[in-house]
């Protein structure tokens, strides 16, 4: 599913159950000695997603840790993203020089709790949002809520800062795009300040999927 919103220069595996069949890294394991079950079992699945994406850049299985405000720390050279929600899990990566930054989210498709949406959105978001059509079957606000957290994991890694959800908009279209202004001060990212981001988002078999990939040709 994921593969349907990303472009060739990213490498990607999904799960839709728990896998067990890899053993983590010593590293990997005392990163969740203590964790829940669900914790342990997600933590494994998509890192078992992540090895088989590594593996269709040409790159060995290594540890992946949880680092710096929990963004995990990709070996040198290569770029990644990760998401695990109920029953899915999937891990993207792609060669740094093809790549400058990505970022993947997944949610269960199904209409955000109430007051999340009011917590996540930008008046903006929330115009944008209301042209949208509601005979699509689509909850929009739940993709609204993916579309920031790719965000999020998309600006993280070359920014190394929080932002927060009222520090970027986001505006969805209805054809399965959307676009991400962030409206803090950004690192420079291919020789110019970041300033935001363009993503894709798809609905399927109840799950919402999004992604950003800011690829150096493109
Ligand atoms: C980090 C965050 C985005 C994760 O999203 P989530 O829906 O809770 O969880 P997901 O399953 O989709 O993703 C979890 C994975 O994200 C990755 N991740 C966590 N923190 C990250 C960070 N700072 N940067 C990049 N990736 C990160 C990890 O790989 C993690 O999985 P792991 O712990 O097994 O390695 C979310 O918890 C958060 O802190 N959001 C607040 C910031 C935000 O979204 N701002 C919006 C700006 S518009």
């Amino acid at each position: 599913m994921i593969d349907k919103i990303l472009p060739a220069t990213v490498r990607w595996s999904e799960s839709f159950t728990h896998r067990t069949d890899i053993g983590l890294f010593p590293e990997e394991q005392a990163a969740v000695a203590r964790a829940v079950d669900k914790r342990r079992n997600e933590f494994t699945t998509v890192r078992a997603c992540a090895r088989e994406a590594l593996a269709g850049i040409g790159h060995p299985p290594v540890p992946l840790v949880p680092g710096e405000r929990g963004a995990p720390g990709w070996p040198a050279g290569v770029v990644g993203s990760m998401t695990h929600c109920a029953g899915y899990y999937a891990a993207v990566v792609a060669r740094e020089t093809d790549v400058a930054t990505v970022g993947i989210d997944a949610e269960p498709h199904a209409a955000l709790p109430e007051g999340v949406l009011e917590a996540i959105a930008r008046p903006e978001d929330l115009t944008v949002l209301a042209t949208l059509p509601s005979s699509a079957g689509v909850a929009f606000d739940r993709v609204l809520f993916s579309a920031k957290e790719s965000v999020y994991k998309a600006w993280f890694p070359v920014a190394r800062t929080f932002l927060d959800f009222q520090q970027a908009t986001v505006a969805l279209a209805a054809d399965g795009t959307f676009t991400a202004r962030v409206l803090v001060p950004g690192p420079d990212l291919l020789g110019r300040p970041l300033t935001g981001f363009s993503g894709r988002w798809i609905v399927d078999g109840g799950i919402v999927a999004t992604a950003i990939t800011v690829e150096r040709d493109a």
